[in-house]
């Protein structure tokens, strides 16, 4: 078995959500130390007692460096992966001119597979270990992914997408397929490994009161699992919602009288709720999912974080790759900051950090496995340069104290600050 790790450093640790806080910071504890073993976090505290307790470990020394969980990429469609930064659309223009014709390739298992590896080593090398993705409507698509994260050693969440209707012919299925190719994937790659299924009706546009009531029913067949789908992301789409179910009260209600409204729903955008939808998503615990730069790339509008974070709800952050315009997740709490000033609400860099981890695997129901560094929990690290390039190590230079500089690279960081990334306790070498 391999040997115990102590990874040195500035180690940080969520003890609370700094949402809960009058001051964020509060929410944190830094030590100095973690110790692992096997995968998994077993002990955090003063190098002298990690030593104490492992006497045998390897230490590993990362200096003035922030040790953390990987991030948790709550919302990414990897099939967009080569289409990221494509100019000048919004959401139903940009999903016809270059979304569906990219995935429109993911049935042929080779590209499938060559995207899928390119995706995980572009996240890797941005400090994300977890994702839940969207594939494409192609069973192949979900194999090539699994497979791709099993390699690595990675716990992920992905499903089919599936449509049957307004989107070109070679990208639907039926509500019949749907079902029967979703319940073999489960069957096939739920809770193998560190994977787990999440069920995918893209949203409600492409999908026939038919294919959702399927789904319903094979989310209530199988309450395992997630279910992952879009929610009020821009004005034009709920009016077109509105009108392709003309007796719903509104868009969230298209999922719930199907059954898909539920405490393991995860809902991502969720910028235009009306008050009976931000009641209803609060009163089953489901979760919503920010992606900032998505939603400023794409021209969606500004998420209400300050409010819903208020009333209670259950949120992730994402990049939601490839709407929004970047991989990294440094670069995506830099958008929410953004965001949030839009709105009146400027978030902490603990608030930000917390969302980007914690946030997101409570969104995701996995915080008991990962987002955090507590005892028992998965070895999925990030370790963070915090003056990785001459502007960043400036503005460091002045500053008083930690949460200051970690403010520096979350809003000007990029790949460059990831010094270094364990996933389940192992090194990855890039
Ligand atoms: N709504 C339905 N599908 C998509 C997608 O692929 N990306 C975004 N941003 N919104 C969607
Ligand atoms: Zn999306």
């Amino acid at each position: 078995m391999r040997k115990d790790i102590i990874l040195c450093g500035h180690v940080l640790s969520f003890l609370a959500s700094p949402f809960d806080r009058e001051d964020p910071k509060d929410a944190a504890q830094l030590h100095e130390a973690v110790l692992l073993r096997a995968g998994r976090v077993v002990e955090l505290g003063s190098r002298a007692a990690m030593e104490k307790l492992a006497p045998k470990a390897e230490v590993v020394d990362h200096g003035q460096k922030l040790i953390m969980a990987g991030f948790v990429d709550a919302h990414v469609h990897y099939p967009q992966t080569a289409i990221i930064a494509s100019w000048g659309k919004r959401l139903i223009d940009w999903l016809n001119s270059y979304t569906f014709p990219e995935e429109m390739k993911f049935g042929d298992p080779a590209y499938a597979a060559e995207v899928a590896g390119r995706y995980l080593e572009l996240t890797l090398a941005n400090g994300t270990t977890t994702v839940c993705s969207y594939c494409t409507i192609h069973p192949e698509s979900v194999d090539a992914f699994f497979a791709a994260a099993q390699t690595r050693g990675q716990r992920v969440v992905a499903g089919k997408t599936c449509m049957d209707r307004n989107a070109p012919e070679g990208l639907q299925d039926t509500a019949q397929t749907a079902f029967d190719q979703s319940a073999a994937l489960i069957e096939r790659w739920h809770g193998v490994d560190r994977l787990e299924y999440a069920i995918t009706p893209r949203f409600s546009p492409t999908s026939t009161p038919e294919q959702l009531e399927a789904m319903g029913a094979l989310w209530r067949a199988h309450p395992e699992c997630l279910m992952q789908t879009h929610l009020s992301e821009q004005l034009d789409e709920i009016d077109w919602v509105k009108s392709l179910f003309p007796n719903a009260r509104d868009y969230l209600d298209t999922y719930e009288m199907f059954g898909l409204l539920g405490a393991k729903g995860v809902y991502g955008h969720a910028i235009h709720l009306e008050e009976r939808e931000r009641h209803r998503l609060r009163e089953f615990g489901a979760a919503l999912v920010h992606c900032p730069t998505s939603n400023t790339f794409i021209g969606s509008g500004l998420f209400d974080m300050g409010g819903l974070m208020a009333e209670g709800h259950r949120i992730g952050l994402a990049t939601d790759t490839g709407g929004g315009s970047s991989f990294s997740m440094l670069r995506t709490m830099a958008a929410a900051y953004e965001v949030g000033q839009l709105r009146g609400r400027p978030l902490h860099g603990a608030e930000l950090l917390w969302l980007a981890t914690q946030g997101s695997a409570r969104a995701l129901r996995i915080e008991d496995k990962v987002g955090n560094l507590a005892a028992g929990l998965e070895a999925d690290i990030v370790v963070l340069d915090l003056a990785s390039t001459p502007a960043i190590a400036q503005r460091v230079a002045q500053v008083d104290d930690l949460w200051e500089a970690v403010f520096a690279t979350v809003m000007m960081g990029d790949d460059r600050a990831v010094a270094q990334v364990y996933v389940a306790g192992e090194p990855v070498q890039h």
